[in-house]
């Protein structure tokens, strides 16, 4: 029987099936066992990549630029001849992107028209607390807040994305997600791919139902325990769509935007076996450039990291098709997307063999110890044996110095731990020192299973409360958080 025979014998219609507060407007998946959301595998390389828009300040004034973004639902379509209802900034799936310069304080309102409260959180960003979306500073349907960001802080690839208590999984699924783009003078001096050669792109799975609604299932038991997998791959809001190139280099500031899957990207030759050698040319990684270029042929990427790479276009005659692939491919997922290289152009960026020296950190002063872990009687997942609480504080570094954070995993799987307003330096992972394409400014670092992750955190920017917490959404929903305040 196909899958829309099914569901109409199951009795599902579309809206009609809620479960569980907040959740009604997703409905459930009648065959979500098979996976096959809207009832026949979509054909890849189909649309084009879509470019998210960038948005334009509502007013500048010498210091500033003033934004503002209303979150509201919309009718947008990602299969083909079928509606699919998305939470968007601006009603956009992804948001629309801010552009920033270091230094120039950019502030945006943002107004929730969206029937549940959120909050919204600037990834990577240096912000004051009462700024940084806090999983409980609510804006509550119908209001609005004003997030200032300083942008004291050097270039770097930054994302905005909800980040309410409970339901930031739910919620970023729907499409509150967008990319802030930081630049500054160094970088904008090295004469890297720029413009139309500078392209972002946020990589997240979703699974459709036979009308075209997005699936997201109720998290519990295995769903609780190993995240939600989507079964198709979208980029910028496409499956799997094709990018038509010059015979160049080209920057890609790629995002792992997805809830809970993680990739590891690898180029293909275009008939199906990857290509021998590098094809990769890593120049930055979540917090901006490294110190110098990695030649890579694969690049793992979990959820919340970002990972910048050149990809030189200029050897592959006109008409050839470079798949971009995840060799990982959890339930069937293997083609990300298709480079299309259409014709030729010359090329006068450049990829400098030093990009930005690494500041050596100072020696720490204070090493904390965090578990990862399971907590089968709570059925949640925990740090240090405690689920989130937002009316405790797990640690009090002092403004300006610097301490080791150690996490060490005590589960079967990898768990992505982003701590919020910092960035840190990777000391040593497993046991090793951090690898090339490792070295430089992180935010979220991969835990492996049953492993350890240290790193040098030197709090500098604020006082105040931030959260740390693991990035696979349906884990810093089913309480993986902690909190942490710089004190003076
Ligand atoms: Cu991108 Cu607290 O998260
Ligand atoms: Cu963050
Ligand atoms: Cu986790």
């Amino acid at each position: 029987m196909d899958r829309r025979t099914f569901v109409k014998m199951a009795g599902i219609t579309a809206g009609a099936v809620a479960f569980g507060t907040g959740l009604s407007r997703l409905v459930p998946n009648a065959a979500a066992g098979s996976h096959w959301g809207s009832g026949s595998e979509t054909v890849p390389f189909q649309v084009p990549l879509p470019l998210p828009q960038v948005l334009t300040p509502v007013s500048t004034d010498s210091t500033t630029d003033y934004y503002q973004i209303t979150m509201h639902e919309a009718q947008v379509q990602i299969l083909p001849g079928l509606n699919t209802t998305i939470w968007g900034y601006n009603g956009f799936y992804p948001g629309p992107t801010i552009k920033a310069k270091s230094g120039r304080r950019v502030v945006v309102t943002q107004i929730n028209n969206l029937p549940e409260s959120t909050s919204v959180h600037l990834h990577g960003g240096h912000t004051p607390s009462a700024s940084d979306g806090l999983p409980t500073d609510l804006i509550a349907p119908g209001g609005s807040k004003v997030y200032t960001y300083p942008n004291n802080q050097t270039a770097a690839t930054l994302w905005y994305h909800d980040h309410a208590m409970d339901v930031t999984g739910p919620h970023v699924y729907r499409g509150l997600a967008g990319f802030y783009i930081l630049q500054d003078d160094v970088e904008l001096g090295l004469n890297l791919p720029s413009g139309n050669y500078d392209i972002p792109m946020v990589i997240q799975d979703r699974t459709f139902n036979a009308d075209g609604s997005l699936y997201y299932p109720a998290v519990t038991g295995s769903v609780l325990k190993d995240g939600f997998l989507g079964d198709k791959v979208l980029v910028n809001g496409a499956i799997q769509p094709y990018f038509q190139v010059a015979s160049r280099k080209y920057r890609f500031r790629i995002l792992n935007g997805s809830n809970t899957r993680d990739y590891e990207l690898a180029l293909s030759s275009g008939g199906g076996s990857y290509g021998s050698g590098p094809s990769f040319i890593q120049i930055g990684t979540d917090g901006g450039l490294i110190p110098a270029p990695v030649a890579r042929s694969t690049i793992p990427i979990a959820p919340g990291e970002r990972v910048e790479v050149v990809i030189d276009f200029s050897p592959y005659a006109i008409g050839t098709q470079l798949v971009l692939k995840d060799n990982k491919g959890y339930n069937g997922i293997g083609d990300i997307m298709r480079f299309d290289v259409v014709r030729t152009e010359t090329d006068t960026s450049s990829v400098p063999a030093t990009l930005r020296p690494l500041p050596t950190l100072p020696a720490a002063t204070v090493t904390r110890d965090i578990k990862l872990e399971f907590d089968r009687n709570k059925n949640q997942w925990v740090l240090n044996g405690k689920p989130f609480d937002p009316a405790r504080i797990d640690a009090f570094p002092r403004i300006g110095s610097t301490e080791i954070w150690r996490f060490s995993n005590r589960s079967g799987m990898m768990h992505p731990m982003h701590i919020h307003d910092m960035e840190f330096q990777i000391v040593d992972m497993d046991g090793r020192s951090p690898g090339p394409g490792e070295v430089g400014w992180k935010d979220t670092v991969a835990v492996p299973s049953w492993g350890s992750v240290s790193m040098k955190v030197q709090f500098l920017d604020n006082t105040g409360i931030y959260v740390f917490h693991c990035h696979k959404l349906e884990h810093e929903d089913h309480a993986m958080m902690g909190q942490f305040q710089v004190v003076q």
